[in-house]
């Protein structure tokens, strides 16, 4: 008898495969009959370039610190997908976006993050825009005038852009929900924290060879823990490991209580002032889809922003924020927190890279998520499959929180200092 060979090639070709539903079959079960993802999720150009313009170009995208636009006259230009933006704050304090472009003959605005004065000018014929973006000098173009110019009509493409506590977020899509919405409870499980008021320590860019996806997902796990970091599990112990997440486009985690019993230099630094009793004594964990990493201790913030470069290539944005209540820091108190972190960070990247290779040269079908660890990755790859196949961003479906009643399958047992939300 002949044995056919099971067909590889999918229903749907080209881009358009990965707005398939069949395509996400083993996301859309059940935790306890999930799979990963796909591995060409991970490595195929053609998912890079859907996700790109399907997902990046639909969400609210971390796209810097707040503190980059404190002040007006700063402007910052970022990538969303494949979009360029760039974002100012005009002199009453308005928070502004647009697209990169001129609306002459469609020059790059800026280049790089720069000072401006009240004006944004493209540097190909001078037109000049205000920081609302309105059209306010055409040069000489008036020498012949056209009856059907207005220059109402050609101010500044708008783009969404909010801050939320340490981060700047940019969405090039107007039918995706707010990010309140988007956010969810997050700012309000988080508002003890008082982040708005945090300052940039110090910053570092790191370039890893591993898809964006296997950075978040290691990071939104910690059933590697005592494998990959065997100095970090002795601070956020595995057994006090509980879930995180409510309603929202985010995964969470919260280490209660955590630990300075084995390694202390994460303690150097004072805890925040005015921090509640469960955020006293917690770690957070949370990965807001779809590319923030923030780890929230009661003295520091270690943040890392996701750009993905290419399938294979991620760019990491990581800041060290530190509270107002805290003095400023020697250079060697801070090296201490600095290194605790980078250890661990290394650690990651090690094994992320090789997960990356693994799937590059091995392309085997997705295994089994470990439910009692990888329900955040269930969360996030639901997000992400929802995303790729919503006709508008409108329909996006924003995930409802934790159950109560899985607190046991989902964590060793109950919170014993859970977050106060409301
Ligand atoms: S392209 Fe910008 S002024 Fe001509
Ligand atoms: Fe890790």
């Amino acid at each position: 008898m002949k044995i056919e060979p099971v067909p590889r090639e999918p229903a749907v070709h080209g881009v358009g495969r990965w707005a398939d539903e069949s395509v996400w079959t083993g996301t859309r079960v059940p935790l306890t009959a999930a799979t990963g993802l796909l591995p060409e999720s991970y490595t195929d150009e053609g998912f890079f370039a859907a996700e790109r313009s399907r997902m990046f170009e639909r969400s609210w995208v971390a796209v810097g610190n707040a503190a980059e636009v404190a002040e007006a006259g700063r402007l910052l230009v970022r990538r969303v997908g494949g979009r360029s933006i760039i974002i100012t704050r005009d002199q009453e304090g308005v928070l502004r976006g647009f697209v990169n472009s001129c609306r002459h003959r469609g020059t790059e605005l800026a280049a790089a993050d720069c000072e401006i004065g009240n004006t944004i000018r493209c540097p190909y014929h001078r037109w000049g825009y205000g920081l609302d973006g309105s059209l306010r000098s055409t040069p000489f173009f008036e020498e012949i005038p056209r009856p059907d110019f207005n220059r109402d009509d050609f101010g500044l493409v708008e783009v969404r852009v909010e801050t939320w506590g340490l981060l700047l977020f940019a969405c090039v899509d107007a039918a995706t929900p707010t990010l309140c919405e988007w956010l969810g409870d997050l700012p309000d499980r988080m508002g003890g924290y008082g982040f708005e008021h945090w300052r940039v320590q110090s910053e570092a860019t790191l370039e890893v060879r591993a898809n964006w996806k296997l950075i978040t997902e290691n990071f939104q796990e910690y059933y590697h823990l005592s494998w990959v970091h065997p100095e970090l599990a002795k601070v956020s112990r595995v057994k006090d490991h509980y879930r995180y997440q409510g309603p929202g486009m985010y995964c969470g985690q919260t280490t209660t209580p955590i630990s300075g019993d084995d390694r202390d230099d994460w303690l150097v630094l004072p805890p925040a002032a005015g921090l509640n009793q469960s955020d006293l004594v917690s770690g957070r964990f949370v990965a807001v889809f779809p590319n923030v990493m923030l780890a929230a201790l009661p003295n520091h913030v270690f943040l890392i922003r996701l750009e993905p470069v290419a399938p294979g290539l991620t760019r990491e944005w990581c800041t060290f924020l530190l509270p107002p209540s805290t003095p400023e820091v020697s250079d060697e108190d801070m090296a201490q927190t600095r290194s605790f972190w980078f250890d661990i960070n290394n650690e990651d990247i090690d094994i992320v890279e090789r997960g990356q290779r693994g799937l590059a040269a091995g392309a085997v079908a997705p295994g089994p998520l470990a439910p009692r660890f990888e329900e955040p990755l269930h969360r996030f790859h639901n997000m992400l499959a929802d995303i790729m196949t919503a006709d508008c961003p409108s329909e996006i479906a924003i995930p409802c929180g934790d159950d109560d009643s899985e607190a046991a399958r989902l964590g060793s047992g109950v919170n014993p200092y859970p977050p106060e939300i409301g």
